[in-house]
């Protein structure tokens, strides 16, 4: 499959952002293939991380639009991100260094195993999950 033929996962298209008179991002068209691992990269400030927010969920953009897997998606909040596969591990002030990598990415939303009344932590699960 070429990147010509496949379809985006993701796909940006004129993401714009303003914070009352800042603007944080403009015109931002960027497009995640199948497989693809995309790095970004700019100055302090530069807006890598309200476009994660965006995609993610955190932030309605103030223009554009964004495709996943060919839909068009408005995402409200980030459970409507993580409802089509959208997750973000954030960095590592936000992270427990006691835990797993597998733990920190369900923190606070463990996958849990039922046995009656009693709930216990599906370690493996979970591990399976986040590989
Ligand atoms: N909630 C907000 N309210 C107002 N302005 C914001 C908000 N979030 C970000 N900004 C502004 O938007 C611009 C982009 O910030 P952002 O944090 O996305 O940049 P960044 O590329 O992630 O920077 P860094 O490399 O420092 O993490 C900056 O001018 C920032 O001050
Ligand atoms: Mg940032």
């Amino acid at each position: 499959m070429t990147k010509a033929d496949a379809t985006p996962v993701l796909e940006l298209t004129g993401i714009g952002k303003e914070f009352g008179a800042i603007r944080a991002l403009h015109g931002v068209d960027m497009q995640v293939m199948p497989g693809e691992v995309v790095g970004l990269m700019g100055d302090n400030g530069a807006g890598k991380s309200t476009l994660v927010k965006i995609i993610a969920g955190n932030f309605r953009p103030s223009h554009g639009e964004i495709r996943f897997a060919g839909n068009a998606v408005h995402f409200s909040r980030p459970v409507d991100a993580r409802a089509v596969g959208i997750e973000v591990v954030y960095q590592d002030l936000a992270l427990s260094d006691n835990l797993t990598a597998a733990a920190n990415v369900f923190l606070g939303r463990e996958l849990k195993r039922k046995f009656g009344p009693i709930a216990l932590l599906d370690h493996k699960a979970m591990a399976a999950r986040a590989l």
